[in-house]
């Protein structure tokens, strides 16, 4: 946006391929919004224009006021100079829910936190579920924490759109379309963090639908839970390995019997076994959350 309509205040996160800064618009009583910075030569040479575009695209029609939902990251617009892509997007005071939650006691969440943050997550991709898009990188550094303590599902650079996905076929020449179908890989060396929720249909060039968003929903359940994560290695190599095999197991500490068994129903190898979000709005883990009410609950006091 030209300078004289926003002022860039500060840095605040910064990605391979973006900067963003806490920028205020004048023209609305200076609100604070989050500036996102792509460099486009940086874009270009490292293949990352159709996920720019997927964000684009995502974003705006999750921004249209038939289908906002509370717990998705606003766009409210973007523009380009010579050097630049630029989205302006919802400001998230608190950073991301990854930070947060290590500096919590014993660096997890507590049984009733983590209902509370999952059951959002959840309700947020039900929601994108339902206007066809896939997400794909679902994790907790992609929760970003706002003033109200009201959290939003972040970065759709990663995501799909389940209609083009209807009209083509499924990969089954390991050759063909492999950067389109395995976001986890093709950005593996530059998005660190994505391996340990990457799922097996990612990794080996499968199809990928709602149910890619609701394994990575698992992972990030066991993480809030006991601050590590069930797919842990020395290298990319051996955690790839471990999600292929779904090798993984539980630590003795684990708070939450209703917790493990959801998980258990969520980390299976077929996408097919794996229970829908329907299905997981009405697990005993969510047994004391209404979700037609989520925006009535208090949000953790976790500052
Ligand atoms: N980091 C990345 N995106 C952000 C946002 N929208 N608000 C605050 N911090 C961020």
């Amino acid at each position: 946006m030209p300078g004289e309509l926003i002022r860039v205040e500060k840095e605040i996160g910064e990605g391979s391929f973006s900067t963003v800064y806490l920028a205020r618009e004048k023209s609305r009583e200076m609100r604070e919004v989050a500036l996102k910075v792509c460099l486009k030569k940086h874009i270009v040479k490292n293949r990352m224009v159709i996920y720019v575009q997927r964000e684009k695209e995502a974003l705006a029609i999750l921004s249209r006021e038939e289908n906002k939902h509370p717990g998705i990251i606003g766009i409210y617009c973007t523009f380009q100079d010579a050097e630049s892509l630029y989205f302006v997007l919802s400001y998230a005071k608190y950073g991301d829910l990854w930070n947060l939650m290590r500096k919590q006691p014993n660096k997890r969440f507590t049984v009733k936190d983590a209902q509370y943050y999952s059951a959002n997550l959840l309700s947020a991709l039900a929601h994108i579920h339902k206007h066809g898009i896939i997400h794909r990188d679902v994790k907790t550094e992609n929760l970003l924490v706002q003033e109200d303590g009201r959290i939003l599902l972040s970065d759709f650079g990663s995501s799909k759109f389940l209609k083009d996905y209807e009209t083509q076929p499924p990969v089954s020449d390991k050759n063909q379309n492999t950067e389109e179908e395995r976001p986890g890989r093709a950005r593996r060396a530059s998005f660190t963090g994505t391996a340990q929720f990457c799922t097996p249909e990612l990794l080996e060039g499968q199809r990928t639908d709602p149910a890619t968003d609701i394994w990575a929903f698992g992972v990030v359940i066991y993480n809030f839970l006991t601050g590590i994560l069930p797919f842990e290695d020395i290298s990319e190599y051996l955690i790839f390995r471990r999600v292929q095999a779904v090798l993984y197991d539980f630590p003795e500490d684990f708070p939450d019997e209703n917790a493990k068994d959801l998980v258990e129903r969520v980390l299976v190898k077929k996408q097919e076994d794996r229970l829908t979000s329907e299905q997981l709005m009405a697990h005993k883990f969510f047994e004391s959350i209404d979700f037609e009410k989520l925006q009535e609950m208090e949000p953790p006091n976790i500052f």
